[in-house]
């Protein structure tokens, strides 16, 4: 394509000189052509006249104008003489052949055949016109015998023979009277010659100048194409390969030549250089422009060379299962990392390893236990790995959910350490960080590690992919040093996690725990200035990556319900007056999410405003999740026995005022419940960042509704519009329900507006933009360092050549 392109620059300035010169020289030639011809004519015409002249002038003597005529028409036979003509010295018109213009005398002749260019235009065709003189040279006396011819008048125009006759005679009274002694002028010849020969042969001309012209661009053309596109692929090839580091390259043979070896450090050079260049340039382009799907796309082709993405999390973003009619159905996990990496990944490609842990996940891989998803749509592959009862148990349910999950969140649920949970989590992280290095086909791929699930499997991968990009996000939130210091593998954790190039946090609160943490129980160089820490040898950047959503496009906003039909079909569906106001709440059924004090809420809103009562009813989703967990089974029973408690105290036939929805509801389902609510609730008790929020402002186009926010969710620090609440105080967050049900539209719409402009413009593509920018950055650092390093070790001190 860039040869093609390389070979039309070359081609068409040539075309347009080309055309160019033929517009420019085929008047010129034929101007020069015609002049030539009209030349030639002339001295044609003198000749002819010379040979008439002796028996023009006898004729005239002789005052025979018959004679003159045949002589004429014997000229004639000429095939370019057109007309003869013969003027007296007067200008009177003597003799004339047929075909002679009526309408042309003598003066008007003499006129034209002065002129540059003595063309007439007849109508059978341009005809030259040329005078020549009749002399009559000195000779004896002859006494003409013309008495009966003499005539007076000169011949009128349209004159027949007899006419001719009458001129004639008068002409050769003249002559009679003063020839004898000096040449004198008898008469004048009028020559017209037929010139459309001259058009005839133009044209045939003009035709072989054009054919010339163009059979010469186009021999040109062709020798140009030739030559540019050897010596473009000789370029490019040559280029190529010293980027290669494989030495100049032939564009004849196309191989390496002999002096590749010496090239070497040039080419490395030179590649590096060209890098730098590129990446100064896109951070030229600055981060502020929005970030779209596209712009990461690019981002990754441009300042991570189109690298290959891994992306490793325990759960997967689509889940095989059977049906109830035992048919496979694909399911949508309750999963804020799913909801924010997927659409990451449909923009990047890749694979994305996970845990196969639907029943029906098996049956779609292939023989590699790959799967290419979104169904249908195959942006990306899934690389399932499977776990035993055991390793799950140990690993996910243990030590991920009974230990990590409680001590990072601080949700007064004590964390659960055993060893075997220990073991089955390093077990299995390290049977995860060998499917990223098989699946890696480069040595520096970039690996998204996700999640509180694979805390040692940064370094893991690190130890066999040095090179390697590994960013890892913590999407829960990072406690003090105390709190993390119970846990028992509190140093080998935070070693493991230190294998990343980037850690990410949602917040820069738990990037600073983190931070004192890692002082507190290990031995590295902290750069606080820079949020990086050193460990050995390696060196990780800790920044705060605040994650969102996918901003819905405009195609599928076109293709929810409107917010009057949602609310209508949520009501109808429910069993609820048209006039409800409803109150949201969507969750894993997780004790972190703030459920039960939420649930107090909605109980003291009834007690302290009994005018709710039959009007306002909370809708709570509780996606069953870790159900097999003590702590989980309690909750949710703790939870049944709540929502029981309030519909038995304020319930009346026909009203239930919590509505306990403990299924899995797919993203339909929650957008339509998202549309319906006047208000969503909020309140975990601590959450990383919590995407329902988001979620609930993108689904809003209509700028209706209320967020209630716990101010312990991440999403507190970017969503201020949303009336903030602290979950633990009971008052404070009834009180935000009763004004979120009076609030006015024109508060909710300005509230509403402006989070929606931020959810917008900090959606998730920007998440995966700014750590995979800073990825680009930091790969660019090492690349100095290590050619600052190579220049040292070279033996050049001023590394001039840097
Ligand atoms: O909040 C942390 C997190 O990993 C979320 O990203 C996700 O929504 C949830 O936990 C997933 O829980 P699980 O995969 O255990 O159902």
């Amino acid at each position: 394509m860039q040869t093609i392109r390389l070979q039309l620059r070359f081609l068409l300035p040539l075309i347009a000189v080309v055309i160019a010169t033929a517009y420019l020289v085929l008047p010129l030639v034929d101007g020069v052509t015609l002049r030539w011809f009209a030349r030639d004519l002339d001295s044609r015409g003198a000749v002819v006249a010379n040979a008439l002249s002796d028996s023009v002038v006898e004729a005239i003597r002789a005052n025979r104008p018959k004679q003159l005529e045949k002589l004429f028409e014997r000229a004639l036979q000429d095939e370019r003489l057109f007309a003869i003509g013969l003027c007296s010295p007067d200008g009177q018109m003597l003799v004339r052949t047929p075909a002679f213009p009526t309408e042309l005398n003598c003066f008007d002749a003499l006129q034209i055949s002065s002129r540059r260019d003595p063309r007439l235009m007849l109508n059978g065709g341009p005809v030259h016109v040329a005078m020549h003189d009749v002399i009559d040279q000195p000779h004896p006396v002859a006494v003409a015998d013309a008495a009966s011819d003499v005539a007076s008048a000169p011949p009128a125009a349209g004159a027949s023979a007899a006419d001719n006759g009458v001129a004639v005679a008068a002409a050769a009274a003249a002559s009679e009277a003063t020839a004898q002694t000096a040449p004198v002028t008898v008469g004048r010849l009028v020559l017209l010659h037929d010139l459309s020969f001259i058009e005839k042969r133009s044209q045939d001309t003009r035709r072989y100048l054009v054919g010339l012209i163009a059979a010469l661009g186009l021999v040109m053309a062709l020798i140009t194409m030739v030559v540019a596109q050897l010596s473009w692929r000789g370029w490019v090839l040559g280029v190529r390969a010293l980027l290669r580091g494989e030495g100049i390259i032939s564009p004849m043979t196309g191989s390496s030549s002999a002096t590749s070896v010496e090239l070497q450090p040039f080419a490395a050079d030179l590649r590096e250089r060209l890098r730098d260049l590129e990446d100064e340039y896109r951070r030229m382009q600055g981060p502020e422009a929005d970030w779209s799907a596209e712009r990461l796309q690019a981002l990754l082709m441009t300042q991570l060379r189109g690298d290959q993405v891994i992306v490793v999390s325990n759960r997967e973003p689509y889940i095989h299962e059977h049906g109830k009619d035992g048919r496979i159905v694909v399911k949508r996990p309750a999963s804020g990392l799913v909801t924010a990496v997927e659409p990451v990944m449909r923009a990047c490609s890749g694979t994305w390893i996970a845990h196969g842990s639907g029943d029906a996940d098996r049956e779609v891989v292939d023989a590699n236990d790959r799967v290419a998803v979104p169904p249908g749509q195959d942006d990306y592959q899934l690389r399932r790995l499977w776990l035993t009862a055991e390793e799950e148990q140990g690993y996910y349910f243990g030590f991920a959910n009974e230990g990590l999950w409680p001590l990072c969140h601080v949700a007064h649920v004590r964390p659960v350490f055993r060893e075997s949970d220990w073991e089955a989590y390093k077990a299995v992280n390290q049977r995860f960080a060998d499917a990223v290095v098989a699946e890696a086909r480069s040595e520096d791929p970039i690996v998204l590690v996700q999640d509180y699930h694979f805390a040692l499997l940064p370094a893991m991968v690190r130890e066999k992919l040095p090179n390697a990009t590994i960013l890892t996000f913590w999407h829960i939130p990072w406690p003090n040093p105390e709190s993390f210091g119970i846990c028992p593998w509190r140093r080998e954790i935070l070693q493991g996690m230190l294998g990343s190039t980037i850690l990410g946090f949602h917040t820069r609160f738990h990037c600073k725990n983190f931070i004192e943490t890692v002082d507190r129980f290990l031995e590295a160089r902290i750069e606080h200035e820079h949020s990086t820490i050193s460990f050995r040898e390696d060196e990780t950047l800790v920044e705060a990556y605040p994650i969102s959503i996918e901003w819905p496009a405009d195609a599928t906003i076109a293709s929810w319900p409107s917010v009057p039909e949602a609310r209508r079909i949520v009501r109808e569906r429910l069993g609820l007056q048209p006039d409800t106001t409803l109150a949201v709440g969507i969750d894993r059924f997780d004790y972190t999410k703030g459920i039960l004090e939420r649930l107090n809420a909605v109980e003291r809103l009834l007690e302290k405003h009994a005018e709710w009562i039959g009007r306002f009813v909370f809708v709570q989703v509780a996606a069953p999740t870790r159900s097999s967990l003590e702590e989980y089974k309690n909750f949710q029973e703790r939870v049944e026995r709540l929502t029981l408690r309030i519909n038995e105290r304020f319930g009346r036939p026909g009203y239930q005022p919590v509505h306990l929805l403990a299924q899995h509801h797919d993203s339909h389902a929650v957008n339509e419940l998202l549309r319906a609510a006047d208000m969503c609730i909020v309140t975990s008790l601590h959450d990383g960042m919590n995407l329902v929020s988001k979620e609930f402002v993108a689904a809003r186009d209509d700028e209706q509704g209320v967020l209630i926010l716990s101010r312990f969710a991440g999403a507190a620090r970017e969503m201020t519009e949303a009336l903030i609440v602290n979950p633990y105080h009971v008052e404070e967050t009834a009180d935000a329900l009763h004004r979120a049900a009076t609030m006015p539209a024109a508060e909710q719409r300005a509230r509403m507006a402006s989070l929606r402009a931020t959810v917008r413009e900090f959606n998730v593509f920007r998440w995966a933009g700014r750590m995979l920018t800073d990825a680009g950055r930091w790969r660019l650092k090492a690349r100095v360092d290590a050619r600052v390093a190579r220049y040292r070790h070279a033996g050049d001190p001023d590394q001039r050549g840097l």
